[in-house]
């Protein structure tokens, strides 16, 4: 039986790169009925089949359809937002995507809602993606919901996106190299979030978890001793600033990116040990194989 003061969970995203891991957490766990919301019109997705055989239950709704959405949310304890607004697309609104969500928990009676964070600290400014997700996070703090964010820096699957170069055997560092970046396995912010959901420290909190913890320069090094090699370095530093000032050379949005998920990963305190759980370490020698191929 669950000790959660919810057991009515709905995903909305479950089908999603990291809102998949979420749901399979939430499932073998045990505790909680668990439904996925999609998105209207409905399409063939392997990832809800493979949820639906795990025991989910996929919903359906158009996200501007108030009424509609409130009815599938009806029931739900509490709602986690692992939706993207189709950021491969050039979409990084978060805001505009998920208030239909946070109106409609609302008006269904859910209790907790849980925004699409699962990422980095930032300073309003940095991004569009980090900026809306805060203006987004000041709603839900308003709504009179409880709420919970997590925060984990970096997914260890990503690593890659941050200047780890494994063919070319170089690496750019867009910050300093002592920065410690925080990662963590998909899977394992998925166990993460479902246990914050037994947890009273969760309610109307942050909560910042890692799998590790190393700086920039130790993840090359270990990267230097799995492959055998000395890697080329390229240090930038001044890329926010000349991103933000358009200074010459005026970085692409991508690098300028990773320098504010890199320096927003660092999380000076974390709270794993608030929780039973110890996630999954970095681990380098997997990362090189997956990059060789
Ligand atoms: N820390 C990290 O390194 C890290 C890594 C991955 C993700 N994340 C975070 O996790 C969250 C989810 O990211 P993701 O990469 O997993 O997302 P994603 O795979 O791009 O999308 C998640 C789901 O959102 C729904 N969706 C897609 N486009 C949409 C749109 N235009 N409008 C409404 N719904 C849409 C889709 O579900 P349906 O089609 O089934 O409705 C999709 O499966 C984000 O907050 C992201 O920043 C963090």
């Amino acid at each position: 039986m669950s000790n959660s003061p919810f057991t009515n969970i709905t995903v909305a995203g479950g089908t999603g790169g990291l809102g998949y891991h979420i749901a399979e957490a939430l499932l073998n766990d045990g505790s909680f009925n668990v439904k996925i919301l999609r998105r209207l019109p409905k399409t063939a997705n392997e990832k809800a089949d493979l949820l639906a055989s795990k025991g989910a239950e996929i919903v359906y709704a158009d996200y501007n359809q108030h009424d509609d959405l409130v009815n599938v949310l009806r029931g739900t304890d509490a709602l986690i937002s692992a939706a993207a607004p189709g950021i491969a697309t050039g979409n990084h609104d978060f805001d505009t995507l998920q208030t239909p969500l946070l109106n409609a928990a609302k008006a269904a009676g859910v209790r907790r809602f849980y925004p699409s964070e699962f990422g980095i600290e930032s300073e309003i400014g940095d991004h569009i993606e980090t900026d809306t997700k805060a203006a987004f996070r000041e709603k839900v703090e308003k709504s009179g919901l409880e709420y919970t964010n997590i925060m984990c820096g970096l997914a260890s699957e990503y690593l890659g996106t941050v200047g780890f170069d494994v063919k070319n055997k170089t690496a750019k560092f867009y910050i300093d190299g002592d920065t410690i970046l925080s990662t963590i396995y998909l899977a394992d912010i998925g166990k993460y979030t479902a246990e914050s959901l037994k947890m009273e420290e969760s309610r109307n909190a942050t909560l910042k978890v890692a799998g590790s913890r190393f700086s920039l320069n130790q993840i090359l090094e270990k990267l230097e001793e799995a492959t055998g090699s000395k890697w080329q370095v390229v240090v930038d530093k001044d890329i926010k600033n000349r991103f933000l000032n358009k200074i010459d050379p005026v970085p692409s949005p991508m690098d300028f990116f990773t320098a504010v998920i890199v320096g927003g990963s660092s999380f000076p305190h974390i709270d794993n040990d608030k929780f039973n759980f110890s996630p999954r370490p970095l681990d380098i020698d997997e990362f090189v194989r997956q990059e060789s191929v």
